[in-house]
């Protein structure tokens, strides 16, 4: 008697557990909150390019379970936007992970979805500090500005840089960059000797670099974010004749990203900037990255399709170890410590911060074989976001 109830208990639970495999389904959803138009479009074709270039890359199924990519428009720097999608791809879509976020205002209106849903979410670009702070659910495959800011600011000293004046966009990124660059330069003994900050909306390049220029340092610093207002920044620091009165360019690798250097043209030529990602980096990683991406889009490839790229390597290797079956807190576990090789360098998920652990390059424009490339010739190995 004791034992057909004990064997009708494990049949239950064996029940039970097959209904719950079942409920899960057989498919993986990765919900994608991206800027698909717009002036930032561009952010949301790279990521959800080298999303896809991963899966080409790397097939679309792991550990019996189908990938599915459900992609939605955040539409540009809008956090109400992002918030809704966020709570449809939970409740409507049930997905599994949410990823992307080109934008810091898109990330952090999402961080209390990611905390209510326990929904892991991965962050392939917003780079302000805070971010991963602001959830126990997200985690970060990019960088952070204060992580690639102090290494330029290190470099600019070293190379004999006293007086730097800085430009930043005005909001999250921005105002980390700016409280970087001038912590780590003056401690090493240099002088801000003017700031400035630059709406993110519609700005006027031309007074601010013309204020730069009259103050007359040596070095100006500058953080935009990738795309238009790095283009309208250099415009106006070549009409403005910066480079001609002896001005040098120090900057975030935003600035120079690969896909934009083409548009940028010859002016960017000399440009000196620190980031975590080139196109040019010779490795065999970033060799696979290049040939999926190109099979995928015939634009180049930047830094925020290998956060993206990175993003899915690390959802992959979740999904393995978890053998399918995605628990929101399990799978945060799996992140942290996580190793990857990336297209750019190696790559570390750190434990405590769930932000990325990686190598910041020192790099300059220059042209091989006819086209513009951030080539790099030094490095920072194993840099933390120096703010947590
Ligand atoms: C951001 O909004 O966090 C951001 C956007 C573009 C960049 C870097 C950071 O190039």
């Amino acid at each position: 008697m004791k034992r057909s109830i004990v064997r009708g208990a494990a049949a239950l639970a064996a029940a039970l557990a097959c209904t719950c495999a079942l409920a899960a389904g057989n498919t993986i959803k990765i919900g994608v909150i991206a800027e698909m138009s717009g002036t930032f479009a561009d952010f949301g074709q790279q990521i959800t390019n080298g999303a896809k270039a991963y899966m080409k890359a790397n097939g679309d199924t792991v550990a019996g379970k189908k990938i599915e990519l459900i992609v939605k428009d955040v539409t540009g720097p809008a956090p109400d936007v992002a918030k809704r999608l966020a709570q449809e791809l939970v409740v409507k879509d049930e997905v599994d992970f949410i990823v992307g976020f080109g934008l810091t205002p898109n990330a952090l209106a999402v961080a209390s979805v990611a905390t209510e849903a326990k929904k892991p979410t991965v962050i392939m670009n917003a780079a302000t500090s805070i971010i991963t702070t602001k959830s126990p659910y997200m985690v970060r495959t990019s960088m952070t500005l204060p992580q690639v800011t102090e290494p330029m600011a290190q470099w600019a000293y070293k190379s004999g840089v006293r007086k730097v004046y800085t430009v930043v966009a005005d909001y999250g990124p921005g105002h980390d960059a700016e409280k970087a660059f001038r912590g780590a330069f003056t401690k090493a003994g240099g002088e801000i000797v003017g700031d400035v900050r630059v709406p993110l909306k519609n700005p006027e390049f031309g007074p601010f670099v013309q204020r730069v220029k009259d103050a007359k340092p040596q070095a100006v610093f500058v953080f935009m974010p990738a795309g238009e207002l790095a283009l309208g920044f250099m415009k106006a620091y070549s009409e403005r004749g910066l480079d001609k009165a002896g001005i040098r360019l120090l900057t975030t690798g935003d600035l120079t990203e690969d896909g934009i250097l083409e548009a940028l043209g010859d002016h960017a030529l000399g440009v000196i900037s620190t980031h975590h990602y080139s196109m040019a980096h010779d490795s065999p990683e970033n060799k696979a990255f290049l040939a999926a991406y190109a099979q995928i889009s015939p634009q180049r490839p930047n830094f925020m399709a290998v956060g993206a790229w990175d993003g899915m390597a690390a959802i992959y290797e979740v999904v393995r170890k978890l053998n399918g079956n995605i628990d929101g807190d399990k799978a945060m576990q799996a992140f942290k410590g996580m190793k990857i090789k990336s297209p750019r360098g190696p790559l570390e998920i750190d434990a405590d911060t769930r932000d990325v652990v990686q190598t910041v390059y020192v790099r300059e424009v220059k042209k091989v074989g006819g086209k513009l490339y951030n080539v790099e010739f030094d490095q920072f190995p194993h840099v933390k976001d120096p703010g947590k």
